[in-house]
Order: C-alpha cells, then sequence, then structure tokens
C-alpha cells in the first residue's frame, strides 16, 4: 500500500514510524512532514491546508489510504474534499470534527446525551458573559470556542482575571474567530488522564491511558504549552475507571454523534479529569494527541493499517486492538523561551545514539535540514521516548536519553511522571 500522512510534528513522526512497521506497507509520503519523518516516508512540499493539492497529489500518485494528523485540515473539511474525489481517508468529516472545533457544540453534545462534564454556559456576546460573571464561583474556566493551538483556554481565580479574559477572548479577538463564541465552565480538580481511541461510525477501541504535562515550567509553572512530556499508562485510570468510562463516555459518544447525523470515523481523544465526583470530559479532540501519540503509539501491538482501515471500512468490531504491558515516557527538548520567544537553527548532536536502539525513539517536532546537518526550528524541537518494564523504568530510560542530545538553548521539564511516585 501507499499512505499519505498529512502533518509535520512530533505526533506525525510516531504515526510515521508506527505505519512503517506495517508488512501491508510500501511506500509513505508525508506532507509537509519533517527532517525526522524523512526517515521513513518521502516529505511533500504541500502544507496541510492545500486540500486540492494534497488530494491531487494522492491521486497522482495513487495514494491507497491519507492519514490526517492534525486538527486544523480536519476541522476544515479536508476529508469532504478526499471523499468527494473517491480517495480513501482516515479521519473525521467536517460534520463530526466539531467535535474538537467547537467547544459549545461538544458541551451541548454532552449536556444533550447526558455524558459528565463540567457545568457551563456559552456567550455570544461579551456583555451577556461578562453579566453572568458577576454571580459566578471562582476559580472559573473560560474557553474560546473555536481552535486556539491549545491555548483558548484560560483559568480564572477571580473576577477581575474573569473579567480580562473575557475581553482577551471576545472583544480584542485574541484567539481570532475562535473568539466568536465563547463557553464559561466550572472548575474542576482531579487527576488529568487522556484516552485515545479509534471509532468506525459505531464501534470504538480505546488505546491505552497516558498523561500529559501542560504547563512548560517544572512543577505545573509557567505558561500553557502544546504538551511538555508525556506517560503511559496512567497509573490513576484503573480497570474500574476504564469500566465506568466506556459505558458513561465512550460509547454514548459515538452514539450521540452517529443520532446527530454525524457519524464519527477517526480518533477521538478524550481529555478527562478523574474528580471526586467520578470522571468528567474537559474536552475532546478529533486527532491523536502530541505528545500522547509518541508513548502510546510505540506500545501498540497491533498493525495499524488494519486498525484504520477497519475504522474506514465500518468493521471496527472485528479488531482486537492490543497493547504491550510495559511503560513508556516521552520528554519533550524545546527552545529555551518557549513558549514565548526563542531563538532557532542550532545545530542538534547525538540524533544517531537512538539508532538501533530497542525501545529508544526520538520524534522530531521542530527540526529542519540545514547544510547537511539537522538543526532546531520550533518551540518544541524533539519527544525523547523510552519504554521501560514499568513506569519507573521507563521514566529513567527516557532522562538517560534525553542527554544523548544537545542543542544550544535546549530545555525541557525534569519531573515528567513525577505523578507515578503518587500512585
Ligand atoms: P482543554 O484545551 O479544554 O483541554 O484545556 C486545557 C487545559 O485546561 C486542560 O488540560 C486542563 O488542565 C485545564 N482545564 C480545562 N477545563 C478545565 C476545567 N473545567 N477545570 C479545570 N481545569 C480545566
Ligand atoms: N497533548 C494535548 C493535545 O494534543 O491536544
Amino acid at each position: 500500500m501507499k499512505i499519505l500522512i498529512v502533518g509535520s510534528g512530533g505526533r506525525e513522526h510516531a504515526i510515521a514510524w508506527k505505519i512503517a512497521q506495517s508488512p501491508k506497507v510500501e511506500k509513505i509520503y508525508c506532507a509537509p512532514g519533517n527532517a525526522g519523518i524523512e526517515e521513513f516516508a518521502e516529505c511533500v512540499p504541500i502544507k496541510a491546508m492545500e486540500f486540492d493539492r494534497l488530494a491531487a497529489f494522492a491521486k497522482e500518485q495513487q495514494i491507497d489510504l491519507t492519514v490526517v494528523g492534525m486538527d486544523d485540515p480536519l476541522v476544515g473539511g479536508i476529508v469532504d474534499v478526499f471523499e468527494a474525489e473517491g480517495l480513501r481517508v482516515f479521519g473525521p468529516r467536517k460534520n463530526a470534527a466539531i467535535l474538537e472545533g467547537s467547544k459549545a457544540f461538544s458541551k451541548d453534545l454532552m449536556k444533550k446525551y447526558g455524558i459528565p462534564t463540567a457545568a457551563y454556559e456559552s456567550f455570544t456576546d461579551a456583555d451577556e458573559a461578562l453579566r453572568y460573571l458577576e454571580t459566578a464561583k471562582f476559580p472559573i474556566v473560560l474557553k474560546a470556542d473555536g481552535l486556539a493551538l491549545g491555548k483558548g483556554v484560560l483559568i480564572c481565580n477571580t473576577l477581575e482575571e474573569a473579567q480580562a479574559g473575557v475581553r482577551e477572548i471576545m472583544l480584542d479577538r485574541k484567539f481570532g474567530s475562535a473568539g466568536n463564541c465563547m463557553v464559561v465552565e466550572e472548575f474542576l480538580t482531579g487527576r488529568e488522564v487522556s484516552v485515545l481511541s479509534f471509532v468506525d461510525g459505531k464501534t470504538i477501541r480505546t488505546m491505552t491511558s497516558a498523561q500529559d504535562h501542560k504547563r512548560a515550567g517544572d512543577g505545573d509553572t509557567g505558561l500553557n504549552t502544546g504538551g511538555m512530556g508525556t506517560f503511559s499508562p496512567s497509573p490513576f485510570y484503573t480497570k474500574e475507571i476504564d469500566e465506568y468510562c466506556q459505558k458513561a463516555i465512550y460509547q454514548p459518544t459515538v452514539d450521540a454523534m452517529a443520532a446527530e447525523g454525524r457519524p464519527f470515523q477517526g480518533v477521538i481523544f478524550f481529555g478527562l479529569m478523574l474528580t471526586a465526583d467520578g470522571p468528567k470530559v474537559l474536552e475532546y479532540n478529533a486527532r491523536f494527541g502530541d505528545p500522547e501519540a509518541q508513548v502510546v503509539l510505540p506500545r501498540m501491538k497491533t498493525d495499524i493499517i488494519e486498525v484504520f482501515e477497519a475504522c474506514v471500512d465500518g468493521t471496527l468490531d472485528q479488531v482486537s486492538l492490543e497493547f504491550e504491558d510495559n511503560a513508556a515516557v516521552c520528554v519533550v527538548l524545546a527552545s529555551d523561551g518557549y513558549p514565548v520567544q526563542y531563538e532557532k537553527g542550532k545545530i542538534i548532536d547525538g540524533l544517531d545514539t537512538f539508532k538501533d536502539r530497542d525501545g529508544y525513539y526520538v520524534f522530531h517536532a521542530g527540526t529542519a535540514k540545514k547544510d547537511g546537518r539537522i538543526v532546531t526550528n520550533g518551540g518544541r524541537v524533539l519527544g525523547v521516548t523510552a519504554k521501560g518494564t514499568d513506569l519507573k523504568d521507563a521514566r529513567a530510560n527516557a532522562y538517560k536519553a534525553v542527554e544523548w542530545i544537545s542543542f544550544e538553548n535546549k530545555y525541557f521539564r525534569h519531573d515528567i511522571g513525577k505523578a507515578i511516585d503518587e500512585a
């Protein structure tokens, strides 16, 4: 089979690595890809939002299956464009990707179908939102309705902070049109867990659990980022919790989307909070997590192409999804100053150390090739993943491997997986 992957980050590198393991695959392309993905795929200089050019490329190269990694093209309707051209594609259509694309939509869906989530109100008018806040309890959570690179969520401790937040989102349009509408939500406390799943429109198969670390600094301090590291599985996500979520959250979400005439095919990422009142949905994403994919996919035993095809064909009930009985930890190596301001173009050394070492992976997020060398080219530069017999072993291996890599202004969190010690 010939496969085209759409995307360019660490997640797409992990997807490319996993696809390359499949005996069914003879050739992989990635658009636009990055310097690391080149190891497994031929990178094509077409951007993820250039749907017509991507579809034309897929036709020309007789691509058997396109896999879309990123949220923007999914929410923008890339799958509909490919399907209209008769091309096979893994990912939700536009009318289903709205599960991630609009927080107001997803909150209304959960309310309508009784799926546990934080209490909320949505607003399209800033004055109404400001009036509502006057009688609200704090802390409170403000969310821009649309996609905002994971940065459209503000946790506000006081009325003044919340008022400023409403102005930023709805009046100053800090997140652009994502702020046309806003959700104001009850603040939840508990452990966060990410559960990714494959869905074929009716059947859902969940992958092993993971936990992300969103803040930039050690001890969960500093600004929110795209994710500074992950571990898998989450020791807090017990069998009992899983059984509850399968019944109360996962299948009901898939059924709700089907009932709304928006059957979901692709990956649903459930961002959960394990509260004292039970698990609640914080958010849905319509794609693999980044950097969750970098710890979940290395532990997956099943051929991912078989799973992708079953999702597209509606035969996922015939697939049994298997994961290794071990653990993985990913530490993101970033450029110092991320997520605000940072330098690029620093030469990266040590990448070869990962070659042919079982259980160690280096996934490229923001890198480029310059004069035959690999250089930094983004805030998040690399994801260093290691497996281990258990979480502690995996964590020790990951932090050992972090030392194999060097570049000027290398920055990383030292406490990825610290929560493991409290399990
Ligand atoms: P989201 O993009 O919706 O996942 O939100 C980003 C982050 O904000 C989450 O990973 C949580 O850490 C935090 N968050 C979102 N919603 C809530 C909530 N209702 N209560 C507490 N924290 C939240
Ligand atoms: N790691 C969180 C996300 O991919 O949205």
